[in-house]
Order: C-alpha cells, then sequence, then structure tokens
C-alpha cells in the first residue's frame, strides 16, 4: 500500500494489521509446486495475515525483465521457453531482498528453490544469517487441471497479485482490486509453453519433494480444494 496516498481510515485498518502481525510466529517457508498449483495465491494470504515478506523469484525477474536490467535481459531468453533461468542470476536477484528489513517478520519463498543445488544453495544461506526453514508446503493439482488455470490467470505485474477469469475474478473485469490498474495475461501462460514447464517441474523440482521429506519439514496439501479451505490448512500449521 502507497502510505502517502491512502485515507484515514485505509491508515487505520493498515496499522491494525500490522498490529495483528505483531502476534504471529515468525517463520521461513516455501511454498512448492507446479505452475498454477496456487503458490502466489496463497503467498498474498499468508502476507495479509502474518506480514511475511514473499520472495517469489519469478517475480522479481519479471520485474527485472520489465526493468530491463542485465539480469533480465539474459533471463528473459530462458523463461519465454518455459526454461530456468540460471543460479547465477537467480543469486543476484534473491540476495539483497532477503536481508532487507521487510523480511524481518518471516519469509514466504514461491517459486524457489526449484532444482536440488538451489535448495542446498538456500540451506547455506540461511544458515549464514542464522535462520531456519520452518515449513515446506507442496501443493498438489493434478495435471490436466493446471491447463485451465494458468491459461485462465490474469496478474498484477507490480504487486504479483493474481486473479481467475472465473474461479477468482476481479471486482471490476481487467482491473486490480486494490490499486484499479490494468491486469496482464503473461507471455508464458501460453498452452505449448505451460507444457514445457510442467516438463521442466517434473524433472527438475519434483525430485526436491523427496529432499524436504528426509528433512522432515514437508507438508502435502491437496491444493485442488477452494482456495480458502487451502489457506486455513497452511494457516493452521503455521500458528
Ligand atoms: P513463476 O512465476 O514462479 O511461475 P510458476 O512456478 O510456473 O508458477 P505460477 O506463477 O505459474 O503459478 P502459481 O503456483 O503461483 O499459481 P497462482 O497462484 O498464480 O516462474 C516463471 C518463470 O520464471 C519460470 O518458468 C522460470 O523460467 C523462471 N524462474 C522462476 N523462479 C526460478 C528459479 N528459482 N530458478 C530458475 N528459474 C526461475 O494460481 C494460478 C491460477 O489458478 C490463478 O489464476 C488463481 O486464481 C487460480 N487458483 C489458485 N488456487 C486455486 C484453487 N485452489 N482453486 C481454483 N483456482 C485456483
Amino acid at each position: 500500500m502507497d502510505l502517502s496516498k491512502a485515507s484515514y481510515q485505509d491508515l487505520k485498518r493498515e496499522v491494525s494489521r500490522r498490529e495483528n502481525c505483531t502476534k504471529m510466529p515468525k517463520k521461513i517457508i516455501i511454498l512448492l509446486g507446479p505452475p498454477g498449483s496456487g503458490k502466489g495465491t496463497q503467498s498474498h494470504k499468508v502476507i495479509n495475515e502474518f506480514c511475511y515478506c514473499q520472495l517469489s523469484t519469478g517475480d522479481l525477474l519479471r520485474e527485472a525483465v520489465q526493468k530491463r536490467t542485465p539480469g533480465g535481459i539474459r533471463a528473459k531468453e530462458a523463461m519465454d521457453r518455459g526454461q530456468l533461468v540460471s543460479d547465477e542470476i537467480i543469486n543476484e536477484i534473491l540476495e539483497p531482498v532477503i536481508n532487507s528489513p521487510s523480511c524481518e517478520r518471516g519469509v514466504i519463498f514461491d517459486g524457489y528453490p526449484r532444482t536440488t543445488p538451489q535448495a542446498q544453495n538456500l540451506e547455506k544461506l540461511l544458515e549464514q544469517l542464522g535462520r531456519n526453514l520452518d515449513h515446506v508446503f507442496e501443493l498438489k493439482v493434478d495435471q490436466n487441471i493446471l491447463y485451465g488455470r494458468v491459461e485462465g490467470r490474469r496478474v498484477h505485474l507490480p504487486s504479483g497479485r493474481t486473479y481467475h477469469l472465473k474461479n477468482n475474478p476481479p471486482k471490476i473485469e481487467g482491473k486490480d482490486d486494490i490499486s484499479g490498474e490494468p491486469l496482464v495475461h503473461r507471455d508464458d501462460d501460453k498452452r505449448e509453453i505451460i507444457k514445457a514447464r510442467l516438463d521442466v517441474y517434473n524433472q527438475k523440482t519434483q525430485p526436491i519433494v523427496e529432499y524436504y521429506k528426509r528433512k522432515n519439514v514437508l507438508k502435502s496439501l491437496n491444493a485442488m480444494d477452494e482456495i480458502d479451505n487451502v489457506y486455513s490448512e497452511i494457516r493452521r500449521n503455521l500458528l
């Protein structure tokens, strides 16, 4: 929220929300799941209630692409093909954010890690910061449902807020509920690219489910349930 433009009532609501957050446990969590499983949708719910910061490597990369930073220009080529961006670029965009004051209450990693080397890298990074990983939530959805979710998705790029034409429509068609700014259809949300992204998930990311199972931090959730029911399960585990 841009506080300089907020009304008195909005400011009061925001203060009370942040006060409530101080009663919530501080945690570091990962949301793991294929494209369209609801990582972004659930992250925004957690942020609202727990004031954790969201580290969505996808959102950070899209911002770098839009600003045409050197990393963003290199990342775009891989993203447009549905392939993974190099670890070097990911580390470049992640490290400054993880140390920022906005992450003091807790962190949600959304879309990171995606490979075993990234999981090992995160472990080292948290160790250096003296912080622990508390939960990994695996969002499980049948593959045939994911195509409809991703094709119908509309996104508010500046905030990463996500909608769906049928399942979760905005209050006004084509506009973000909070800012009123336009929603977009992501370049990589086309059917042929979704297929490549799902293949990459199955080959490279699925193996880290076992990695976190062995570390006793994994909780698998039925993410085909209603959005609010999935959130209730996450919330129950966080409290
Ligand atoms: P990224 O942006 O992370 O995409 P993704 O992992 O493919 O995930 P999505 O954003 O597609 O889905 P989501 O799970 O967040 O679902 P959402 O909540 O929006 O990454 C994009 C690209 O960046 C990658 O392909 C790669 O190139 C690169 N990249 C990113 N991170 C990287 C990394 N660490 N290393 C290397 N490369 C990296 O929900 C989807 C839709 O479904 C929405 O419309 C929503 O409203 C709806 N919905 C959600 N939940 C439900 C529900 N329970 N019921 C019904 N509808 C629902």
